[in-house]
């Protein structure tokens, strides 16, 4: 990227602290809480944790606390070092680094529910559009094949809304109907990430399915602030003071100024009594501006504004962390999400609607 005086790049901030723990040791109802009786979870693309923070439960955001949910995390794989390191740091032990394309997964720990983000990139608006084409539009197979495997009662995918749109609908009906011939009836759901209290604005595509031998489905999560969104100063306006490192990985973010080509992706200044702009894992330097300081938004600003808690720690460069924060599926949201697997799963709240008129919707385009 250049920048407008023509001079060098100046390089980003980086934090040089040595982070010996995380998220899970400071945190000891998260990692004491009681999930003997706990569905077992397999994770896939797990990234840092982000979705599996949201289904386990027990952390603060914003001075409110999401409670435990009935889950355990058995195994979870991902094949990014930096996602391995950040979720073991963070999260647990139970994350292997492992190439999702070429696993046998046979091999895989057993569970009563499947998640996974699988990766989006082929099927982003701001990517190749590739879809199903793609290397990457591909991994969604990885959990096909688990499916086939172990049977697992229920399974969760999720990835970006333009899945629903390329090509009228063709990849989504085609990922459904794999998902389907493995045994399983297969909803989506399109939630919009303000509504369960984020203050940025983001929407994601989450795919749920049910083996068939079981009765019903999850009840779709309903945020409380449809109507009553959290601008971005909700979420990080306590920050502006905070210079150093007294809240983590504040004082790490990219000093660039304004690129003066590449039609200013990026570049956008937040604004007050808005929602803040979409953290992207591959902004490559160009996170949007703060709405009052003269700079980018720090690591923990973009953390934050993905409702991750203080004390997720973040321990690698600016754009290595912001990658995993990009990616990663808002806890918040995963927590709302989770609530209504449990509940389905303990029996508590089933929604007996029939499973086609949304699908069809979408796909008839
Ligand atoms: C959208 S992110 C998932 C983020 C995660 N759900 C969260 O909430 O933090 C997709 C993840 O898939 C991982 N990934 C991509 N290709 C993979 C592969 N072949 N095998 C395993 N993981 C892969 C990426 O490293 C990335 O962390």
């Amino acid at each position: 990227m250049r920048r407008k005086d023509g001079q060098k790049k100046v390089q980003g901030i980086r934090s040089k602290a040595v982070f010996d723990c995380g998220f899970r040791e400071l945190n000891p109802s998260f990692k004491n809480a009681d999930r003997s009786n706990a569905h077992s979870v397999v994770s896939m693309f797990s990234g840092c944790g982000g979705l599996d923070l949201g289904l386990l439960g027990g952390f603060n955001y914003k001075g409110t606390y999401f409670d435990v949910n009935p889950f355990r995390i058995e195994a979870a794989y991902d094949n990014l070092n930096d996602a391995v390191q950040a979720y073991k740091l963070n999260i647990g032990d139970e994350i292997l680094e492992t190439d999702l394309s070429t696993v046998d997964t046979k091999q895989l720990n057993p569970a009563s529910v499947l998640v996974g983000g699988f990766p989006c990139q082929d099927f982003s608006s701001s990517g190749p559009k590739s879809g199903l084409n793609g290397k990457r539009g591909q991994l969604y197979l990885a959990m096909r094949d688990y499916l086939l495997d172990h049977r697992p009662k229920v399974f969760l995918g999720e990835n970006v809304p333009y899945l629903l749109k390329l090509d009228k609908g063709r990849h989504i009906k085609k990922i459904i109907g794999d998902f389907e011939q493995c045994g399983y009836k297969v909803k989506f759901w399109e939630l919009n990430c303000p509504d369960f209290g984020l203050s940025q604005s983001r929407k994601r595509v989450i795919i749920i399915g049910v083996r068939n031998d079981i009765a019903g489905f999850p009840v779709r999560p309903r945020g409380d602030y449809e109507k009553n969104f959290l601008p971005i100063e909700y979420a990080i306006d306590d920050l502006i003071e905070v210079t150093d490192e007294t809240v983590v990985n504040q004082s790490q973010y990219f000093v660039a100024t304004k690129a003066t080509s590449g039609g200013g992706q990026g570049d956008h200044s937040n604004v007050r009594g808005n929602l803040g702009y979409c953290i992207r894992a591959n902004s490559r330097g160009r996170i949007q501006f703060h709405y009052q300081l003269d700079r980018r938004l720090t690591v923990r600003e973009c953390a934050r504004l993905q409702s991750f808690p203080d004390e997720f720690v973040f321990p690698f460069s600016t754009q290595r962390n912001l990658t995993l924060i990009g990616n990663a599926v808002p806890p918040i949201v995963g927590h709302a999400i989770a609530k209504s697997l449990a509940r389905f799963l303990s029996g508590e709240q089933i929604d007996h609607d029939s499973v086609m008129p949304v699908i069809q919707e979408v796909l008839e385009v």
